[in-house]
């Protein structure tokens, strides 16, 4: 719509407090709704004093979920559970993958048409899982669930920049595949501005960008996940969609159905985005065949992992 309401599913969370804050900054969004199954009276007080333009409203707990998602033109999903030391994005699978398929069961019924961005990890499955609720209730629109990998692109863009002494601001590097270790695949070959790397670059640029995620969790010593960058990935992401909802089509790398690479149903990729979500799947060019092989295994695992858990086998 002209005026893009936008709701936030997990915003009293680590990564649903400063993505709300970014969010009600965005000149963009009319209607902020912010939805948890706790604190989003406190958090929406506090955030509807900012004197920006979105106003906030404040749903809790299952029975306010349809008010929260109705006539919503964008839905950021961060509801979930983090990961702590030693544990994959994986290993969340069971608790993050009911709360997801919950929350869209009702987004089917209440919100058909709006743009779903999944940030509830392990995204490589809880999009999948998406996708089995909306087909189940006969409104799975394929160009409308997205898979949240932008902070790939954030990160790889910092590292990139802070290796070479480039402006971050002015550092572009697409991230394809997925969104957890080997599936993550950063095309450092594509970076613009034209930048070369050595073999001995690429072979250390690559596992950081791939584990980052870990070098947060450890840093963080228990206490959660990548939280303040996850944010602003997340808002840098709904703000495209938003852009996209109102014609100004952008391209931005994300974790959607594709038939860009042979043998696997999702795969993210650069997509052009407008009106309906993607407007078209740029595809990858010619990358290190081997990266994108592993990948492609190890997400079929988890794709399939997330389809059986919707199917109940
Ligand atoms: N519905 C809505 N919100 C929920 C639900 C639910 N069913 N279950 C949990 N939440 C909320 C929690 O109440 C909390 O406010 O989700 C929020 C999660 O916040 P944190 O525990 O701080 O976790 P966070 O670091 O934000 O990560 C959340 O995002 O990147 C992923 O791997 C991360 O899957 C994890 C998720």
């Amino acid at each position: 719509s002209s005026q893009p309401k936008v709701a936030l599913l997990g915003a009293s969370g680590g990564i649903g407090q400063p993505l709300g804050l970014l969010l009600k900054q965005d000149p963009l969004v009319a209607h902020l709704a912010l939805y948890d199954v706790v604190n989003t009276p406190g958090v929406a007080a506090d955030l509807s004093h900012i004197d920006s333009k979105a106003k906030v409203t404040a749903h809790t707990g299952a029975a306010e979920l349809h008010a929260a998602v109705k006539d919503a033109d964008v839905i950021v999903i961060p509801a979930g559970v983090p990961r702590k030391p030693g544990m994959t994005r994986d290993d969340l699978f069971n608790t993050n993958a009911g709360i997801v398929r919950d929350l869209v069961e009702t987004i089917a019924k209440a919100a058909p048409k709006a743009l779903i961005a999944i940030i509830t990890n392990p995204v490589n499955s809880t999009v999948p899982i998406a996708a089995e609720v909306l087909k189940k209730n006969g409104v799975y629109d394929k160009r409308r669930l997205f898979g949240v990998t932008t902070l790939d692109v954030v990160r790889s863009q910092a590292f990139v920049a802070e290796l070479k002494g480039h402006d971050a601001t002015k550092t572009v590097v697409p991230v394809v595949g997925g969104h957890a270790g080997i599936t993550i695949i950063p095309l450092l070959s594509q970076t613009k501005p034209s930048t070369k790397f050595s073999d001995e670059e690429i072979a250390k640029l690559t596992p950081r960008i791939q584990d980052a995620g870990t070098e947060v969790v450890n840093a963080k010593a228990g206490a959660g996940s990548a939280t303040l960058s996850m944010a602003l990935a997340g808002a840098r992401f709904a703000n495209a969609l938003v852009r996209g909802i109102k014609g100004d089509k952008n391209v931005q790398c994300a974790y959607v159905e594709s038939d860009a690479v042979k043998g696997v149903q999702y795969f993210s990729t650069p997509v052009e985005l407008g009106p309906n979500g993607v407007e078209k799947i740029l595809g990858v060019t010619s990358y290190e065949q081997k990266l994108i092989d592993a990948s492609v295994a190890e997400l079929n695992k988890n794709i399939e992992k997330g389809v059986a858990f919707v199917k109940g086998k």
